[in-house]
């Protein structure tokens, strides 16, 4: 596994610390996430589970809603940090959040094992993309 640098790591080490605020009474899986934008800021997320499933939000689409409430865009580096069995990899609704707002950006897919790193383009290789009524 390649080295990570010191960015890579502090981003891993946000998205563990946040999951621990996560609130997932249903699923017993707590995720956090921290995605770090070219301006060079972070924002975190969890996943927020509700009494009614389908209402849950996951970690990296909580992130990506607080970049854009606080007003910034163009997504550099995702975190993911979960712990299970095997590393929990963005699933395809998040992977479509993030490419609207990242389609360069770096994937860091972290657990207790290791770190997978690889890039949202490999993830979401043909995203829907908008571009209006003919
Ligand atoms: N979850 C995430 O937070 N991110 C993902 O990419 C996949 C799933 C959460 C949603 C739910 O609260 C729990 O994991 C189990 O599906």
């Amino acid at each position: 596994m390649a080295e990570l640098d010191p960015g890579a790591l502090k981003l891993i080490s946000l998205a563990r610390a946040v999951r621990e605020r996560a609130y997932a009474p249903y699923s017993g899986f707590r995720v956090g996430a921290a995605i770090e934008t070219a301006s060079g800021n972070v924002y975190t997320g969890t996943n927020v589970e509700n009494a009614s499933y389908g209402a849950t939000v996951c970690a990296e689409r909580a992130a990506v809603f607080g970049m854009i409430a606080a007003g910034d865009r163009g997504i550099t580096r995702v975190a993911v940090y979960a712990e299970g069995p095997e590393l929990s990899m963005p699933c395809g609704m998040c992977r479509q959040v993030l490419v609207e707002h990242g389609p360069s950006a770096e994937v860091l897919v972290a657990g207790p094992g290791g770190t997978r790193t690889t890039t949202l383009a490999a993830l979401m290789p043909e995203p829907f993309v908008f571009e209006g009524p003919r």
